[in-house]
């Protein structure tokens, strides 16, 4: 069957998404027998569209790079209507993340499902803050509510544990979570001071809208609890998970690491211990023979410890338009496969 999407959010991820749906129609329709079709897109700045046979996506997206109103196929519908209403398969939720109150992601998402449509997210708002109640309505309906974007972008890893790992024990989880500040750790390290490095790692779109949530480990700790929760199957809420971020780590301490044969990394871990999981974030001087002490620049890591397999590393990006977007491409074929 033909998958009708609807897009809700048309920033970086959004684009990106859309970009490689052009770039790779013919391979993904030959290898995978994936047929799609957009149908509408509703984002802030550029407006809402819909057409049930489908819009015109070159032009859009020209029109959005260009930071233009959508002049094509525009449609009344305010977001929530296009959701409810749309002739659609499958709703991309791909706005900005709120850690706070995973609004107004978790209502979009909450809305597609109960008009019957699956939901893609890279958004970490539902997903760390709502994820219980969210997989619950998608069972309720026989759906699908996927989020592997919402952590290390599209870089397997919710999708490494459930597939690839299933049938091991993972006790514990451990890596890099936030490319931003493993770059500024590492430009650090060459000699860049915390201000001047945190600049370039805002112009070079690492950063949060707002890079509070990048230095002081909050973006990191929302995905720890999404890995607690969806992974490990805890309980854990966001706000009671300890989080210290890099804003005290001077050049000082990096130096002295160095000294000492070890590197600074701030370090989201999940562990199960006696039944019960527990998750935090901190930076650690990590010694220089260790796997995530050689992981550097905006790139991320995570070591699952398992059972049967002992330590699996799976390093990769954790942001980017086409890193992100193919997540949202992944969890798409997913669920085609499925029908
Ligand atoms: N600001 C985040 C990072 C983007 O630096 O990793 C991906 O969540």
């Amino acid at each position: 069957m033909k998958q009708r999407i609807v897009i809700i959010g048309f920033g970086t991820v959004g684009q990106g998404f859309c970009e490689i749906l052009l770039n790779k129609k013919e391979f993904l329709k030959k290898q995978y027998g994936l047929k799609w079709e957009i149908v509408g897109i509703a984002d802030k700045a550029y407006g809402n569209v819909y057409n049930a046979k489908g819009i015109d996506v070159p032009f859009l997206l020209e029109e959005a790079k260009a930071k233009k109103q959508f002049s094509k196929d525009a449609s009344k519908w305010d977001t929530l209507t296009l959701i409810k209403k749309s002739k659609a398969d499958i709703v991309c939720e791909l706005t900005y993340t709120d850690l706070k109150t995973g609004e107004p992601a978790y209502t979009h998402c909450k809305e597609a499902l109960k008009s019957g449509k699956h939901v893609v997210t890279s958004n970490k708002g539902p997903a760390a803050l709502h994820y219980r109640k969210l997989i619950k309505l998608a069972d309720k309906y026989g759906l699908h509510f996927r989020i592997e974007g919402t952590v290390v972008a599209g870089t397997p890893i919710l999708n490494l544990a459930a597939g690839p790992l299933a049938g091991c024990e993972i006790t514990r989880i451990r890596g890099i979570l936030n490319g931003t500040t493993n770059y500024m750790l590492t430009e650090m390290e060459k000699g860049m001071s915390y201000a001047e490095v945190l600049k370039v790692a805002q112009e070079l779109g690492y950063a949060e809208a707002d890079p509070t949530g990048d230095v002081e480990g909050y973006d990191a700790r929302g995905k720890v609890t999404i890995l607690a929760n969806v992974v490990m199957d805890g309980q854990l809420d966001i706000d009671n998970i300890p989080c210290r971020g890099i804003t005290g780590i001077t050049s000082s301490d990096i130096h002295t690491a160095k000294e000492h044969g070890k590197r600074w990394k701030l370090i989201g871990t999940v562990e199960m211990k006696d039944g019960k999981v527990t998750g935090s974030v901190a930076p650690e001087m990590i010694d220089l023979t260790h796997p995530l002490a050689g992981v550097m620049g905006a790139t991320n890591a995570l070591t699952f410890t398992t059972d049967l397999l002992g330590d699996v590393t799976m390093v990769g990006p954790g942001a980017g338009r086409w890193q992100t977007g193919f997540a949202i491409l992944n969890d798409v074929l997913t669920i085609d496969s499925a029908y």
